[in-house]
């Protein structure tokens, strides 16, 4: 048998994490939660759910992966438990499950490049939305936006997606801060900054029970947990470096990467007099246009703008649905021994067949977002909460400790998520389900 694929580097591996964790979560869902939430008060919310769950989870995501250095199905064979195969398993599904849709919002995303460089996106925002977002226009470029991650993903792990990531995220990150000094720039941006970071406490104290799983929530699909995306990136670790380093590094830039693209979004919106609504698709696809069109220069720079802006989108929607793919296509490879290309091209196409209802109708895109979201993610993280605490204990531990030396850090680790991190979970998983089936 070849050798199975590693990362080049470790920064490739980080970036390629990042990019999986920086995405449409960041650009458009971060922001308006945050203002609709009690501005940094939620800030302090969600930094605390990073901290206490976000980076907890993924390390645990990182033990398995690197552990059994294989798919998230045959890892819990590798590891022993192969009962425990469901684990990596509703990942995986969670992964094709939301592949399907979030390549329809790519889809929008790269007709919006397009449509920003001839300026038709700007000129009627809402119908030109109506317009690209259902039926045969949405389902062209979902397929194009398909395409290209399943292109990726086919050059393997080294020269598609170490390759690929290693340009995008520097990208994303550097547009991003130029779009910021841009914001800036513009008459009553000020607004738009107190909106966003002006801490409310109140509304923090007065709807903790909406704002407490909205925050923990956020933070999980965030950082790509419970798709089992975290753990297939780190069964390509050939080598033993910290992953307590490479988790808080992937966390922190994520982080900063949200706060930097509410210090473009919540400006631009504020100076131009646009509302800033509820967030959601209708914020991006149609609120920025909105205030893009009415920036000086005859709608010259609008357009430029606009294209900066929605290829940052494009390129983190795109990493994040390649590590989104791959979950689904290193189960293919290593569990049935297809090779990558043909893996990659028939469940790129499959996702594309099964985001057709979401391509046709956003009603259906909403019912699988909601889907995967509340049902498959907590049930996953829960799962893997409890098989990395409770099953792998010790195991796990050892094999954080493999090159760090933080030796007390990892029993505080475990005992962390045998308790606090399982009971959190918990609670989200339950009120998750309460909203779905009993309310
Ligand atoms: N983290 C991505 C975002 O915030 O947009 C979405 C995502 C990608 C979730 C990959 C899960 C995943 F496995
Ligand atoms: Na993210």
């Amino acid at each position: 048998m070849s050798q199975r694929e590693t990362w080049a580097t470790r920064t490739g591996f980080i970036l390629a994490a990042v990019g999986s964790a920086v995405g449409l979560g960041n650009i458009w869902r971060f922001p308006f939660q945050t203002s609709a939430n009690g501005g940094a008060a939620f800030l302090v919310v969600y930094l605390a759910a990073v901290l206490l769950i976000g980076i907890p989870v993924i390390l645990a995501e990182f033990a398995i992966g690197r552990r059994a250095n294989v798919d998230a199905v045959k890892a819990f064979r590798t590891l022993d438990r192969p009962s425990w195969r469901f684990v990596g398993a509703i990942g995986i599904l969670a992964s094709f499950w939301t592949l399907s849709y979030y390549s329809v919002v790519g889809g929008w995303v790269t007709r919006y490049v397009a449509g920003s460089v001839t300026g038709n996106a700007l000129a009627a925002p809402e119908s030109y939305f109506g317009a690209v977002s259902a039926g045969l226009p949405a389902i062209l470029t979902h397929a194009i936006f398909i395409a290209v991650t399943i292109g990726i993903v086919a050059f393997g792990i080294e020269r598609g997606i170490e390759l690929a990531t290693k340009f995008m995220v520097p990208s994303i990150v550097v547009l991003l801060l130029v779009l910021a000094g841009f914001a800036a720039t513009l008459p009553g941006a000020g607004e738009g900054y107190a909106f966003f970071l002006s801490p409310d406490f109140g509304v923090v104290a007065e709807n903790w029970q909406s704002i407490l799983p909205a925050a923990f929530g956020q933070a999980l699909f965030s950082l790509s947990l419970g798709f089992s995306v975290m753990i297939t990136y780190a069964s390509y670790l050939g080598r033993d470096d910290s992953l307590f380093a490479d988790g808080l590094a992937i966390a922190v830039t994520n982080t900063f990467v949200g706060v930097l693209a509410g210090l473009v979004v919540l400006p631009l919106l504020f100076a131009q007099g646009v509302p800033p609504g509820e967030g959601g698709a209708g914020a991006v696809f149609i609120a920025i246009p909105t205030a893009l069109a009415e920036l000086p220069g005859g709608g010259l720079l609008g357009q430029l703008i606009g294209v900066v802006f929605f290829a940052v989108v494009f390129i983190a929607a795109l990493s994040s649905a390649i590590s989104l793919l791959e979950a689904v296509v290193a189960y293919a490879v290593d569990t049935f021994g297809i090779s990558r290309a043909p893996a990659a091209i028939g469940l790129g196409l499959a996702g594309f067949l099964l985001g057709i209802p979401s391509a046709l109708d956003t009603a259906w895109l909403d019912w699988f977002d909601g889907i995967g979201v509340t049902f498959f993610l907590p049930i996953a993280v829960l799962a893997v909460v409890v098989f990395v605490g409770w099953i792998m204990g010790d195991e796990a531990v050892a094999e954080l400790r493999r090159g760090s030396n933080l030796t007390s850090a990892g029993t505080t680790w475990l005992w962390m998520l045998r308790t606090f991190v399982l009971l959190v979970v918990l609670l989200i998983v339950a009120l998750n389900f309460n909203d779905l089936f009993l309310t």
